[in-house]
């Protein structure tokens, strides 16, 4: 095992001392699953709650202190110098810790159409004509902006919550083809999906609130009570998957709902994988790897609070449970990607807990990327980690060009280089190539950030053009750029 293993043995934190923290060797390690904990701590939905109401209280003292809606000013380009990114002169609150990233452009939220502020997910387009789009969540629906040749930002529209649901921080959205799908964690919200092209022909200077009635393709309503955490899209086999749809109570409780996406107008589910409960997130594609058993098998591996749990889902009225294996520290199983879809040996994944509960590898409260070998799909191995250098907690990540892209919260965004690991499974070779800070409002602590459920939550990193998106909770959408991409990792098959 490689020093990052074994650098802070059994020191116990000020952030440890939760309730059933397991006090590990803070080593890489794959474990059974702890039945009983497994189930009066996640199968119940109280560690899950402890995390919802963890967040509730920082947005709401947020919301109340006015901190989604205030001014915050349109940021233009500015270079990455002498590690910091300096948008405006002498405001440290518009002044960014930075390695190999400039800034191009910042909108608030209220400045992309956002009456509630309160940013969440992202993903982007790219039209047949070449045009780059981005959606970007917000608690009150789904800003539509086109990224210019300059790296500029311009608002188009919006797609409001669907009309029977409230506004809610918890806004999913990724693309199918041409369509956009949107789920939220609101009661009777279910999925939206919107055709992307009628982007194309918005004037900016009359962006368009689209109708969530008359201008939608669809509307997915077959969740119980139209609740989703996420929505996971398999483009190749034309499907997509409800997660985390509440209620646990339900028949599918809470775990994959799979959508035919066959008939675009027509989404239809042609059932659940029920067997291991509430699924966090999931990644799900045609299987090509070493396992000589699933080969073109369709595999989703899911990121189920206590578990990386791969399941066999070719047959989506009867999915199988593969494997389901826990590990050191596991606290909220959250969210990963395989390195390479064409050749799945090896994925990452983080936890969102470990951290603040300062668990396994987690303790000293820097973002752990814990790496799994999973060349044998019923036996994956937890080869090493990756400990960042920052303090705070770990979010959305994903991979392209070898290049893993990753919102961790307060600490900001950040580009780690991850082509090592197939040669050097523990982690020890993997490094950050470049990062932002975009939140500055807690790098005067003593530890140089906080663990708290603040700042990025999502980015967007995969247009052709190398301009990247950042949707941050507060303050809205930050367009940004890589210097330079790191020599190894440009071309690399690795990734989306
Ligand atoms: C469901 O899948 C299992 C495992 O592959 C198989 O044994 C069973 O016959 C299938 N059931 C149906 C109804 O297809």
């Amino acid at each position: 095992m490689s020093s990052p293993n074994t650098s802070t043995a059994m020191k116990f934190t000020q952030y440890a001392g939760v309730a059933g923290l397991i006090v590990g060797s803070a080593v890489a390690k794959e474990i059974p699953q702890d039945l009983e904990r497994s189930r009066t701590l996640f199968a119940s939905g109280v560690r899950h709650e402890q995390i919802m109401s963890k967040k509730h209280s920082t947005w709401d003292q947020k919301r109340a202190a006015g901190v989604f809606t205030a001014e915050y000013p349109e940021l233009g380009f500015a270079p990455c110098k002498d590690g910091v990114v300096t948008a405006i002169e002498g405001d440290k609150m518009n002044t960014f810790k930075c390695s190999n990233i400039d800034l191009y452009h910042f909108l608030a939220h209220t400045k992309l159409g956002s009456k509630t502020g309160e940013g969440s997910s992202s993903w982007g387009w790219v039209a047949p004509s070449g045009r780059e789009f981005v959606a970007v969540a917000q608690a009150d629906g789904a800003a539509f902006v086109e990224i210019t040749k300059e790296g500029k930002m311009v608002y188009l529209g919006r797609l409001p919550q669907h009309h029977e649901a409230s506004p809610t921080i918890w806004r999913e959205l990724r693309v199918y083809k041409n369509y956009l799908l949107v789920g939220s964690e609101a009661m009777y919200h279910y999925i939206q999906v919107f055709d992307l092209r009628k982007l194309e022909d918005i004037d900016p200077k009359n962006p368009v609130t689209f109708d969530t009635k008359k201008d939608i393709t669809s509307l997915f309503r077959d969740l119980p009570v139209g609740r989703t955490h996420n929505v996971v899209i398999d483009e190749a086999n034309q499907y997509a998957v409800s997660v985390g749809a509440a209620p646990r109570s339900d028949k599918c409780k809470a775990g994959l709902i799979f959508i035919d996406l066959t008939d675009i107008e027509n989404p239809k589910s042609p059932g659940c994988a029920s067997q291991d409960g509430y699924v966090h997130d999931a990644q799900c594609l045609t299987y090509k790897g070493p396992d000589t058993r699933y080969q073109d098998h369709t595999i989703c591996y899911g990121y189920n609070e206590d578990t990386l749990t791969i399941y066999d889902v070719s047959d989506r009225s009867n999915a199988t449970i593969i494997s389901r294996t826990s590990y050191e520290g596991a606290s909220y199983t959250h969210q990963g990607w395989v390195l390479d879809r064409n050749w799945q040996d090896y994925l990452i994944m983080d936890d969102e807990y470990d951290e603040y509960n300062g668990a396994g590898p987690a303790k000293s409260g820097h973002p752990i990327t814990y790496i799994w070998d999973i060349k044998d799909l019923k036996n994956p191995k937890q080869t090493g980690y990756f400990r960042s250098p920052h303090f705070g907690i770990d979010h959305n990540q994903y991979i392209h060009d070898g290049h893993v892209y990753q919102s961790n919260y307060g600490t900001g965004f950040h580009v780690l280089d991850i082509t090592s690991i197939p040669s050097d499974p523990t982690g020890a070779g993997v490094h950050e190539v470049a990062f932002i800070d975009i939140y500055p409002e807690d790098d005067d602590k003593p530890e140089g950030g906080s663990l708290d459920f603040v700042g990025s939550w999502s980015s967007y990193a995969m247009l052709p053009s190398g301009f990247i998106l950042i949707n941050t909770i507060e303050r809205g959408a930050f367009i940004v750029k890589m210097q330079k991409q790191s020599i190894r990792a440009r071309g690399s098959r690795l990734g989306w």
